[in-house]
C-alpha cells in the first residue's frame, strides 16, 4: 500500500512479556490479566508520547484468541475501560491470528489515510492460563480445523517441524545450521529487560543439543526429529501500544516529526487456509514483503533493522529468504555468518524475537513496529544496535504464512 499523506510513529510502550522461564512468573497463575497488560500498554504508549487520551480519535487492538484463553471478547470495549476519555469514542478488535497486531496497525494506517489524525494501534493476548498442550488447541484455530489440527497436539508447531523437515531435505541444511538463530534468539534477550527470556541462558551448544532443558515434544512421530522445544516461540502473557498521527496530527500534538518515524508503506497478502503450496518457502510474506518494498521504493539492501516473525527457528530462515536477504536455501548461511546479528550487517529480531523476547500473539505484531522505532531513537540500551538505523522492516505472519503484514519505517532524524 502506498501511503499518500505521510504517516508518523509517534512513540509506543509494551509491558514486560512474561511465562514460564520469567523471574516473575507465577507458576500458581497469579499473573496479569489480560485487561492489566493491554491497560498498562495503552497508558504507557499514551506516557510516552505525551499524548493526552481525550487526542485519541480511534483505536484499533489486536488479539487472536481472547475468549478461549481469557473468556473475553469485545476487545474495543475492554480497551475503552483504560481511559475515561476513550468513553464514545470507536475502538475496535482487528483479527488475523499472529498477525493480528500487524493488522490492528494497517487499520489504524488507513483511518489516517481517511482522515483522522491520532489513533492508537494496540494488540495483547495471554496466554499461560492454561497449559502450552490446551493452549495448542487454541492456537490450532489459526490453521484450517477440518483437515490441519490432527497433524499433532501442538498443531502449530507440527507445522512448522513440517516445514523443518522439507527445508532440510531439499537443501541439506542441519539441526546445527538452525542453531545459530536460536543462539541469537537467546543472546538478545539476555540483554533486553522487557523479554520473557531475559534471564534463561542458551548457548550455541545448549540450541543443537537434545537435553532435558531442550526437547523433541510432538507426537508425530515423522515430525518428531524435526522440532525442538528451544526452537519455538514462547507461550507468553503481554501487551503493546502505539500512537500514529498525520502531519496535522503532529501539529495539534506539537509533536516535532524528527521525534517520529515515518511510516512509509504497507504490504498485506491473504492465502488460504490448509492450502500451502510449497512447504520451503514463505510464498504468502514474500508477496507482502514484495509490496512493502515496491511502494516505498526500497530494496532488501536499503534495510538497516528487520523483525521478522520467527514463530520457530527455521522460520527466520525461511525468512531471510522471503525479505530478499538470501537466496533460497541461503537463509542458513546468513545466520551462520552474523550478518544479522546485533552488531551484524543487517540486524534481525534485536531484542529476541518471538523466541527470546516471547510471542503474545495479538501484541507481536504492535511490537514489530515499535522495536523499529526503539532502534531508530536509541532507545534499546543493552540491545542498541551500533549504527542509527535509517530503514526498517517487519513480517508479522499470521497461521502457517497466510495472513502476512509488513512494513516499512524510515527514520527522521
Ligand atoms: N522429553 C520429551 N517430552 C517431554 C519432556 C521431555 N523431557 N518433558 C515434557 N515433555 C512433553 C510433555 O508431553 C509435555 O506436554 P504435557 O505436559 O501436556 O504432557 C510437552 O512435552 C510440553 O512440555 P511442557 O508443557 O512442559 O513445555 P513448556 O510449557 O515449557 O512449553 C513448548 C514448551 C511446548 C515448546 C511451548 O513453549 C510451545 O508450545 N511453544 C510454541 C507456541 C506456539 O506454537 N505459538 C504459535 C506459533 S505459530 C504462529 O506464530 C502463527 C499463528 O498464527 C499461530
Amino acid at each position: 500500500m502506498d501511503i499518500d499523506e505521510p504517516i508518523y510513529l509517534v512513540g509506543g510502550d509494551l509491558t514486560t512479556f512474561i511465562g514460564k522461564g520469567h523471574p516473575d512468573f507465577d507458576t500458581d497463575g497469579d499473573n496479569p490479566s489480560l485487561e492489566n497488560h493491554l491497560t498498562e500498554a495503552i497508558h504507557g504508549s499514551l506516557e510516552e508520547t505525551g499524548v493526552e487520551p481525550d487526542a485519541i480519535e480511534r483505536g484499533y487492538i489486536g488479539n487472536f484468541a481472547a475468549e478461549c484463553f481469557a473468556n473475553q471478547g469485545h476487545m474495543g470495549a475492554l480497551a475503552a475501560r483504560a481511559h475515561e476519555a476513550f468513553r464514545g469514542k470507536p475502538f475496535q478488535r482487528v483479527e488475523g491470528a499472529c498477525a493480528s497486531g500487524g493488522l490492528a496497525v494497517i487499520n489504524a494506517v488507513d483511518s489516517l489515510q481517511l482522515g483522522h489524525d491520532v489513533v492508537l494501534a494496540a494488540g495483547a493476548e495471554v496466554q499461560t492460563t492454561v497449559s502450552a498442550r490446551e493452549g495448542a488447541a487454541y492456537l490450532a484455530r489459526a490453521a484450517h480445523w477440518e483437515t490441519e489440527r490432527d497433524l499433532d497436539d501442538f498443531t502449530f508447531p507440527a507445522m512448522f517441524a513440517r516445514r523443518a523437515k522439507h527445508y532440510k531435505e531439499k537443501y541439506g541444511v542441519t539441526d546445527e545450521d538452525i542453531g545459530h538463530v536460536t543462539a541469537k534468539a537467546y543472546a538478545n534477550a539476555n540483554k533486553n529487560p522487557y523479554a520473557h527470556m531475559r534471564e534463561v541462558e542458551v548457548s550455541y551448544e545448549d540450541a543443537i543439543t537434545e537435553s532435558d532443558q531442550n526437547f523433541c515434544f510432538l507426537g508425530n512421530e515423522e515430525l518428531k526429529p524435526h522440532l525442538k522445544t528451544l526452537e519455538c516461540s514462547q507461550v507468553t502473557d503481554g501487551a503493546a501500544s502505539v500512537v500514529l498521527a498525520t502531519e496535522s496530527g503532529l501539529d495539534k500534538l506539537a509533536v516535532d516529526p524528527s521525534d517520529c518515524v515515518q511510516v512509509t508503506s504497507y504490504g498485506w497478502s491473504t492465502s488460504p487456509l490448509g492450502d500451502v503450496d510449497d512447504y520451503t518457502e514463505l510464498n504468502n510474506t514474500k508477496q507482502a514483503v514484495q509490496e512493502a518494498y515496491n511502494d516505498a521504493t526500497v530494496k532488501p539492501s536499503d534495510v538497516d533493522v528487520a523483525e521478522v516473525h520467527d514463530c520457530f527457528a527455521v522460520t527466520e530462515l525461511l525468512m531471510y529468504e522471503a525479505l530478499g536477504f538470501a537466496n533460497p536455501g541461503e537463509g542458513a548461511q546468513l545466520a551462520e555468518s552474523g550478518e544479522t546479528q546485533l552488531d551484524g550487517e543487517t540486524p534481525v529480531n534485536t531484542g529476541g524475537g518471538l523466541i527470546g523476547f516471547g510471542h503474545p500473539v495479538g501484541a507481536t505484531g504492535v511490537k514489530q513496529v515499535l522495536e523499529i522505532y526503539r532502534q531508530m531513537k536509541g532507545l534499546c540500551g543493552d540491545y542498541q544496535i551500533p549504527e542509527t538505523p535509517d530503514v526498517g522492516l517487519t513480517a508479522n505472519m499470521g497461521g502457517d504464512d497466510r495472513t502476512t503484514v509488513s512494513f516499512v519505517l524510515e527514520n527522521i532524524a
